[in-house]
């Protein structure tokens, strides 16, 4: 069996490379030559730890090789895996599907003999079942293109761990679910095809459920919707424990402990970012709102809120660091990507924050230690320096935002030298108060009482 992988951003250059890993011959396809050449020669277009060395590993291998050509891509592949972006449609909350409908179309089209196609991306839902009909309207006469829908869960910074060790796999089949077309033989047919693909992760028993189109793209949409949920319930309580007093590390540590709610992804600070996250809860909303159900997801319009809430409060944390005079006043900014050990800066609260003290004139003094320079395409109005001391050289305060561990692990012993003013803001609750207290720092943290 030979894979191709439609797409090579994050989640397809990912899974292109996995599935070379588990001993396919795989071919990534895109449409942007420069990114297809830097990749046959081993260099990744973004940081994600692990995947440059696996890329290169499976390019010597032979097992991986990458093209433009749909042509080559239809004559090579049994199974076809789509994982293009689906961003935000300009002007609207819905997703973009042009590059998924572009994608299945063409590689349907140039199929030369019966072939799989695997979506990855995530889609409003109802996607798939249309998907599957352009896909068969574009298959050449006499060749049978079928499809499946397959959810893919990677976060950035994990994406190789999380395709090869995943906690879970989904399998929509056209034939499952009301409005399937009830044609059991043809969806264990697909079942199988899968689990031939996904052999390793089954032996290691990972948990595969099987459903319609519909559900599989649900779950998808579901899980981020409730991450989202879970940061922003987080951040709306440490706007209390804030005011009162109180203390929200504590608090979640406490919540969490209770096996129902669980620690993770109760981090309270600056917010979510990201690629996915942002995008997902609002292309949920547009989609609700096609079907007429708005109300059925109206409280997602709150958790976008509570979020984007949290980047004004922390710039007002900031100025009132600065006594409430911001204009011309030096502050040290860590942090751009979105989240640690990626270079990602799309909806990034820590780049917005940066560029909103900018832009009520403050002189900002950005590092990051991946994401500089794509912060620099995005933002180019501040000053990225090379390196943390650069960074807090002079500054009146300094803003913690991403929690690299650069970050995590500097002292105020290291920073007091440096800075004109002992004052720091942890934007992401991961310093040591005391610590910082005691070596006479003015501590500030979301979430706490300053
Ligand atoms: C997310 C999902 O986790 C992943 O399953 C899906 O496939 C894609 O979207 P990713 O965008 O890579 O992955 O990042 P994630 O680790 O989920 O973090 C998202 C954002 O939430 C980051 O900005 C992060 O800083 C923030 N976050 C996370 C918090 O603010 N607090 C937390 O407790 C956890």
């Amino acid at each position: 069996m030979r894979i191709t992988v439609l797409g090579t951003g994050y989640l397809g250059a990912t899974h292109a490379a996995a599935m070379a890993e588990m001993g396919f011959e795989v071919m990534g396809v895109d449409v942007d030559e420069a990114k297809l050449e830097a990749l046959a020669a081993g260099v990744l277009p973004f940081h994600e730890p692990g995947l440059g060395e696996l890329v290169r590993k499976h390019v010597e291998s032979g097992r991986l090789r990458f093209t433009s050509d749909y042509a080559l891509a239809g004559e090579f592949g049994d199974v076809h895996f789509v994982g293009v972006g689906t961003p935000q449609r300009a002007g609207s909350y819905a997703a973009d599907m042009t590059f998924v409908d572009s994608a299945v179309t063409s590689i349907a089209q140039h199929a030369t003999h019966d072939a799989v196609i695997v979506g990855k991306s995530t889609v409003p839902v109802g996607s798939a079942r249309r998907l599957r009909a352009l896909a068969k309207d574009n298959a050449p006469e006499g060749v049978d293109v079928d499809l499946v829908w397959n959810p893919e869960f990677l976060r950035e910074g994990h994406g190789v761990e999380d395709t090869l060790r995943p906690d879970r796999m989904v399998l929509g089949l056209p034939g499952h679910g009301s409005t399937g077309d009830g044609d059991r033989a043809n969806d264990s047919r697909l079942e199988a095809i899968l689990r031939e693909v996904y052999a390793p992760q089954l032996e290691a028993q990972t948990p595969l459920i099987v459903t319609d189109y519909e559900t599989a793209e649900l779950v998808k949409v579901a899980a981020n919707s409730f991450l989202a949920t879970k940061i922003s319930f987080i951040n709306s309580l440490s706007e209390l424990t804030e005011a009162v007093g109180g203390d929200i590390r504590t608090l979640a540590d406490a919540i969490g402990m209770d096996e129902r709610i669980g620690r993770k992804f109760l981090n309270a600070g600056v917010g979510f970012g990201g690629g996915c996250l942002p995008k997902d809860i609002r292309a949920l909303r547009a989609r609700a709102s096609e079907l007429g159900l708005d109300q059925s997801v109206r409280f997602l319009v709150e958790i976008d809120d509570i979020n984007v809430r949290r980047r004004d409060h922390t710039v007002g944390v900031v100025t009132d660091m600065l006594g409430g005079s911001i204009m011309g006043r030096q502050v040290a900014v860590l942090g751009a990507a979105f989240k640690p050990e990626s270079d990602d800066v799309r909806d990034s609260p820590a780049l917005d924050i940066a560029a909103r003290l900018h832009s009520i004139g403050a002189d900002v003094h950005v590092y990051d230690p991946k994401a500089n320079a794509n912060a620099a395409k995005r933002y180019p109005r501040v000053d990225y320096v090379d390196s943390l001391p650069q960074a807090v050289a002079r500054a009146e305060v300094v803003v913690l935002l991403t929690e690299w561990d650069e970050f995590r692990s500097m002292t105020p012993e290291q920073l007091a030298p440096l800075v004109k003013t002992r004052q720091i803001l942890d934007g992401r609750n991961v310093l040591d108060p005391v610590q910082w207290e005691q070596a006479g720092w003015t501590y500030r943290a979301l979430g706490r009482k300053g």
